[in-house]
């Protein structure tokens, strides 16, 4: 049995396994803290806020605001704070209710608050179900760059609530969107699926997120601290992170998954130069996105920008440039070394594509 797949519950099951938990916890005294964001504090929290009755007194919120610019050292502080101000001991208990930025801030805080507390993850959006709190991944944005700081740290449990996703505003379902295009093509799949789930999410929900989340728990169990295997879900993500870095610099919106569903363009581009990959999936896969998504535009003058941030990127080892590429039979690749001039050249045939 993957020990990965074993600590994740979705729907009915999340909440009998969430609330015999809680049992424990209260009879073991152990603190509770659950962090949330503004929107999933209003949102999310009161449906699952009466499972929690019953240690009402024991449970404290701590709720930061939304978005992305405050998954820094800032928030994390703030949180170490009230931990430590309501004396959690090395026994608290830290519940992550929320998105990525959330599972991400609130997991790599459990990881370094009197060196790892146990973390429970409640994703809510679409995007944290498939990917962001799956495999142990947490860390915060410094300095500018995406995930700068930060460590591996397993949550006790996932909880996959789908119920949740009712309130889930439209750009944050099209971030999601930009994972699942990504499993797609890492599991040889057509888009037919994504397509379907576009037109009637659903009655494709369930199955959706549950193949998703299960195969990035099947890689990560291969592959727990991303030696090598596990490369391969960083596709799209390599120049995706650039864009998002640089958008964020540069005040414009784009979020996590929309600028995945963009690298993947640039991603495939390489692929098909360095990897023999049919030009058709190129041009079958840009169709799609024009279909699905507002379209991240560079213009050339900010591609030596966009090369800094690929070059700064923690995935790369001795001055290589490494990425995820698809090759012929449609297998991801790790570790493909790409020559700057190249990552050049493909941003700038991106810049005159929208
Ligand atoms: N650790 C990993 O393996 C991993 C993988 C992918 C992405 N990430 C990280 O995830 C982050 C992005 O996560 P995200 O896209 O979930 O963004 P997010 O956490 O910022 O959430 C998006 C927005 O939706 C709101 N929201 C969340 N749930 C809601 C709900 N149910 N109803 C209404 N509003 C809701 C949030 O308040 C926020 O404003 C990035 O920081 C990225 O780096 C991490």
């Amino acid at each position: 049995m993957n020990p990965y797949s074993a600590s994740l519950f979705f729907d009915q099951d999340a909440l009998a396994d969430f609330q015999q938990l809680l049992r424990v916890f209260k009879q073991k005294r152990q603190k509770i803290f659950v962090l949330l964001d503004d929107n999933t504090r209003l949102y999310c929290w009161p449906l699952i806020q009466s499972y929690c009755a019953e240690m009402q007194d024991d449970i404290a919120l701590i709720v930061i605001p939304h978005g992305e610019e405050n998954k820094n050292i800032d928030q994390l502080q703030i949180i170490w704070k009230q931990l430590t101000k309501a004396g959690a001991a090395k026994d608290g208990v830290l519940i992550n209710l929320g998105g990525g930025v959330i599972t991400d801030l609130g997991g790599f805080a459990a990881a370094s608050y009197k060196r790892g507390i146990t973390t429970i993850h409640f994703p809510t959006t679409l995007l944290a179900m498939v990917d962001a709190s799956l495999g142990g991944k947490t860390g915060i944005d410094f300095e500018g760059y995406k995930n700068h700081i930060g460590s591996f740290y397993q949550p006790l449990r996932v909880y996959i609530l789908t119920k949740f996703l009712k309130t889930l505003p439209e750009k944050q379902w099209k971030s999601g969107l930009g994972e699942l295009i990504k499993y797609s093509f890492l599991t040889g799949k057509d888009l037919s699926l994504i397509e379907n789930f576009s037109s009637d999410r659903n009655q494709h929900l369930q199955k959706v997120i549950t193949d998703a989340a299960l195969f990035k728990l099947k890689v990560v169990a291969e592959d727990p601290m991303e030696n090598g295997y596990r490369k391969i879900l960083n596709f799209g993500h390599t120049i995706g992170h650039a864009f998002e870095s640089f958008a964020m610099s540069s005040g414009k919106t784009l979020m996590h998954g929309e600028a995945v569903a963009a690298g993947i363009i640039a991603e495939l581009f390489l692929s098909v130069d360095l990897k023999g990959l049919k030009k058709s999936v190129l041009e079958e896969y840009i169709s799609f996105y024009q279909k699905h998504f507002e379209p991240f535009q560079i213009s050339p003058s900010e591609i030596s920008a966009l090369v800094d941030i690929i070059a700064h990127d923690k995935k790369n080892r001795g001055g290589d440039l490494l990425m995820v590429c698809i090759d012929r039979h449609h297998m991801p690749v790790f570790d493909v070394s790409v020559e700057p001039e190249l990552l050049r050249k493909c941003l700038r045939w991106y810049s005159e594509l929208f």
